[in-house]
């Protein structure tokens, strides 16, 4: 069984303990397969395991579903056992902010387009909480899933500009076997939205299709955009193929010399938005 654990103070002496490498999974809860997926990936490249739970405020904007977002400690915990992970860290809200914090990480220009431009306060959120985090329990290395593709390239950013002592490690996105990307945010879905929402993987799939046939950033992303613009019951927020790393669109800055690209969008249906993206090669 996990050691659940509520308080920093508790967390550095649990922590105290434990001789070897840490690996970190941050979450906000509501775990599925796809945390699993993390905690595995954690469990092989390090001697313990420290899980993160907490849904942190300040990533949500006035508007976003803070208040509603699951919140499911025993379940979590339990399927957390099912793997077997060192710490469990789950503060509550006071622990983490005290009070408001007055120095705040600004996470850059990468931050103010595609999820920024739509939710404008998200990344300053996520880095603020993920500093303090690794802060907290200064792992080895920390694992982030490619699911949040922009939210992972802005955390290696900040790992690498501020040259932070982590190791940052991605981990594949994982699926259902409709295709569609493990969310917490899918038990918001009704049946037949869930049908509706596979235009995102489809909608990816294509494009990949496409860049695998030698089609162009520009090709890519309009053939992905046509399927999903037209999909019943989706409404499209943004789609794009950017450089993995850097998040500039390749329709502008063409193909960078590594030769990948990443094909992103983002869509609501009904009234769940959406996030999903697949990875492309473009040099043949
Ligand atoms: O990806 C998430 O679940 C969150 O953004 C994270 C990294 C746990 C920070 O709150």
């Amino acid at each position: 069984m996990s050691e659940l654990i509520s308080t920093k103070a508790d967390l550095r002496s649990a922590l105290d303990q434990l001789s070897g490498s840490v690996a970190l999974v941050m979450t906000m809860g509501a775990l599925h397969e796809g945390h699993l997926s993390l905690v595995r990936a954690a469990k092989e490249a390090a001697d313990h395991v420290v899980v993160s739970i907490f849904v942190n405020p300040l990533q949500f904007g006035p508007d976003e579903d803070f208040d509603s977002y699951p919140r499911q400690l025993e379940a979590d915990t339990a399927l957390l056992d099912t793997v077997g992970v060192d710490l469990v860290f789950a503060p509550e809200e006071s622990e983490m902010y005290p009070r408001e914090p007055l120095v705040r990480i600004n996470p850059g220009p990468m931050a103010t387009v595609y999820e920024g431009t739509t939710r404008p306060i998200h990344f300053a959120g996520v880095l603020q909480v993920v500093h303090k985090v690794l802060n907290l329990v200064r792992p080895d290395v920390a694992f982030f899933g490619q699911k949040d593709a922009q939210q992972l390239a802005l955390i290696r950013t900040m790992v690498a500009d501020l040259d932070m002592p982590v190791q940052i490690q991605a981990v594949p996105i994982k699926r259902e076997e409709t295709g569609l990307a493990l969310s917490s945010r899918n038990t918001y879905l009704g049946e037949d939205e869930y049908i509706e929402a596979l235009a995102l993987n489809q909608a990816l799939a294509l494009g990949k299709d496409a860049a695998r046939h030698g089609s162009s950033p520009e090709q890519v992303r309009d053939v992905s955009m046509k399927y999903l613009a037209e999909a019943p019951g989706v409404k499209l927020d943004y789609l794009a193929v950017v450089d993995p790393e850097t998040f500039e669109d390749l329709v502008e800055v063409g193909v960078p010399a590594h030769g990948r690209g990443l094909i992103i969008t983002a869509a609501w249906v009904g009234s769940t938005r959406l996030i999903d993206n697949r990875e492309v090669r473009f040099d043949g």
